[in-house]
């Protein structure tokens, strides 16, 4: 982290006072300290186990190398369109369970002056993120917790397939701020749930995602978008091993399986992508 804007984004997590920066770590006035890694992120998470739900380096790998080929590339198209909408070009971006940094990179591409920071529990994540963009800064953080972030700092939070805090969503967004959120739709990977035995999306997703964030949220518009990708099997192999089927499969059972799907795959790609507005009491 450079002793940049985002700097002021921070708070400490333990006290919570603002951070500076000192000789390789952010300090809050009550000298609680955190390290900031060789690859550039700073984990905030001191003291705590990392969340049980975060990505494995091999996990990370898989993500770094689809995301790379270019396979959802429409979608970080259509994100990057609405952040140009939705936030100005000198803004703060969230991104809670930011992966890669690849959404927030595109994202941030699109906001020529905006600054970034990704949240995420992965340690290998977070090293790929911190190197994502130029003006992209990394945090290790469990986002279930509420976050070292600032009360009302943020113009835009993104949340791309990863866990979702509504409170805090709502907290650390500005009064004209919004939320993108991406799920997949039912027809997402349909064509290989069934040979690779990947777990079905529920069908209930997009009602539980407004369940979840409340009555303090407008939807203010979802987009479908949908499209076919031909898919190489290594990489068919990767969408695989990014996902948290990589779980249930050995990697002998999963190369056999997508062997037999011939080569290239057609596959469907299939998200809702959300805009919410945040409301404020007596609205
Ligand atoms: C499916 S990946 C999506 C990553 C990225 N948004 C993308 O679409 O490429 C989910 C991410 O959320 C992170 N994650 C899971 N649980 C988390 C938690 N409790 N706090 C912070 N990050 C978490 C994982 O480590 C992973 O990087
Ligand atoms: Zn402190």
């Amino acid at each position: 982290m450079s002793s940049d804007r985002l700097l002021s984004v921070l708070t400490c997590p333990l006290c919570p006072s603002a951070l500076e920066r000192t000789a390789g770590a952010l300090r809050c006035a009550e000298r609680h300290t955190f390290d900031i890694a060789r690859h550039g992120y700073v984990s905030l998470l001191t003291g705590h186990r990392r969340a049980p739900s975060a990505d494995s380096p091999g996990m990370v790998r898989s993500r770094a190398a689809f995301l790379g080929a270019g396979h959802y590339a429409p979608l970080a198209r259509t994100l990057a369109r609405l952040a140009s909408e939705l936030a100005p070009p000198d803004g703060i971006v969230v991104d809670a369970g930011a992966g890669t940094g690849h959404y927030l990179a595109a994202v941030l591409d699109a906001l020529p002056r905006a600054l970034g920071l990704g949240l995420d529990s992965s340690t290998a994540a977070l090293r790929t993120a911190a190197r994502s963009h130029v003006r992209a800064r990394a945090a290790g953080w469990d986002v279930w917790r509420p976050w070292p972030v600032r009360t009302g700092c943020a113009d835009l939070v993104l949340n791309v397939f990863a866990p979702r805090n509504g409170p805090e969503f709502h907290r650390v967004l500005g009064p004209d701020g919004a939320l993108l959120v991406v799920t997949p739709t039912g027809r997402h990977l349909r064509e290989l749930r069934g040979p690779l035995g990947l777990l079905e999306v529920d069908p209930r997703k997009e009602e539980r995602l407004r369940r979840s964030l409340g009555v303090t949220f407008r939807l203010e518009g979802t987009e479908l978008l949908e499209w076919v990708m031909r898919l190489p099997a290594d990489d068919v192999a990767c969408l695989v091993g990014m996902s948290p089927t990589a779980h249930h499969l050995t990697g002998g059972q999963l190369s056999d399986r997508v062997g037999r799907l011939g080569d290239p795959v057609p596959v469907t790609a299939s998200f809702a992508v959300s805009v919410y507005r945040p409301v404020r009491a007596g609205q």
